[in-house]
């Protein structure tokens, strides 16, 4: 078995163009609609983006927040900043390279910490969880997106099977393990009490719809797009293309060799900073009773990406489910719920 975890945050070389051509407008688009609409309807005064990647959260946040909200986007690549910096926003954001478990930022900068994404590529979640408790004001929130469990997210689910049998001997693992690997709600829950959050996650469930022109699309996006490229190379370099090739016939031969269409699906979380009642922080797990709620169900369609050459189609959001909170909620959630539930009724 070859040491792959190493690369697995490695998004660099041709990785970024490829990522922001083929797999933004394939998986990301609509989720980061998703995030910045439910971070806007809190009103941050000052945001922090962590895991930015090539900026399709920090264009969507750009766009809704007002010019007088700073936006720092950070990401561990500067490759992927710099290909988000030359797409540009609609208004300034402060680049900057930055590890999320180590933040370059005093206690207390900022008022929302949102990342899209990204959580599952840190080594040590709850230290990446505390430094952005660290850096929150009290009464500030965490949101935050991750994939759920690969069976739940076709394309990606037929493309390890795939190179499982292409590499039977040592299958490429990366999108299960890191995507894919860490959808488990209470270990989400854990790590973000081992990092000092001690009032209850609210996690909702959101399916969207992947769709492309054609089974390729999907294939060389997640085989040379992501860091599974540098996995495939490492049994093999001179197979790239040839193990892309087989994932698209196995896409092909589930979801046609026309245009494809097929489920993803994501946990969105969202915790407040709060301090415990002596001030200090408690690690204890919690005991708050919880209620359900719902939020809004959105089925817009959304149009090709300008960027993608007309190549890839953004997916759609799909439905919402499974959603849960505390009973004592911050201003910046109850604004969230009340913008949401304008939103329902205006499109009911
Ligand atoms: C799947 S991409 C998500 C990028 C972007 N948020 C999006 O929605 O397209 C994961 C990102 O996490 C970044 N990353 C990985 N480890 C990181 C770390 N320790 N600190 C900050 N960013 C990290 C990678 O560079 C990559 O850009």
């Amino acid at each position: 078995m070859m040491g792959n975890k190493g690369s697995d945050t490695n998004f660099a070389g041709s990785i970024p163009k490829l990522y922001e051509e083929l797999l933004v407008p394939l998986i990301f688009e609509p989720y980061a609609e998703d995030l910045a609409n439910r971070l806007a309807a809190g009103t941050p005064a000052r945001v922090l983006e962590i895991a930015a990647g090539t900026g399709v959260l920090t264009r969507r946040l750009a766009s809704l927040l007002p010019e007088e909200v700073p936006i720092v986007a950070t990401d561990l690549n500067q490759a992927m900043l710099d290909m988000a910096s030359e797409i540009g926003t609609k208004r300034p954001v402060t680049w900057r390279q930055a590890d999320a478990m180590q933040l370059p930022f005093q206690d207390e900068e900022f008022d929302a910490v949102v990342c899209q994404f990204g959580v599952m590529f840190f080594p040590d979640k709850s230290k990446a969880f505390s430094e952005s408790r660290r850096v929150l004001k009290t009464g500030g929130v965490l949101l935050f997106n991750v994939w759920d469990r690969i069976e739940e997210n076709e394309f990606a689910d037929v493309v390890t099977t795939a190179l499982e049998s292409f590499f039977p001997e040592d299958p490429p693992r990366f999108l299960a393990r890191t995507p894919h690997g860490y959808s488990n709600r209470a270990a989400i829950e854990r790590d973000l009490q081992g990092g000092g959050f001690v009032s209850p996650p609210r996690v909702h469930t959101l399916a969207a719809r992947s769709r492309a022109a054609s089974p390729r699309i999907p294939a060389v996006a997640y085989c040379q797009g992501t860091p599974l490229r540098g996995e495939i190379e490492a049994r093999d370099k001179s197979r790239l293309g040839e193990a892309t090739d087989y994932a698209a016939e196995a896409i092909a031969r589930l979801f046609g060799s026309g245009p494809v269409d097929g489920k993803i699906q994501a946990h969105i979380v969202m915790v407040e900073r709060r301090e415990s009642s002596s001030g200090r922080v408690a690690l204890q797990p919690c005991a708050e009773p919880r209620v359900g709620i719902r939020l809004r169900s959105c089925g817009r369609q959304r149009g090709p990406s300008v960027r993608s050459s007309g190549l890839a189609q953004a997916c759609t959001l799909q439905e919402s489910s499974c959603l849960t909170t505390s009973h004592s909620e911050s201003a910046i959630m109850q604004r969230a719920k009340r913008s949401s539930s304008r939103h329902s009724s205006r499109s009911a």
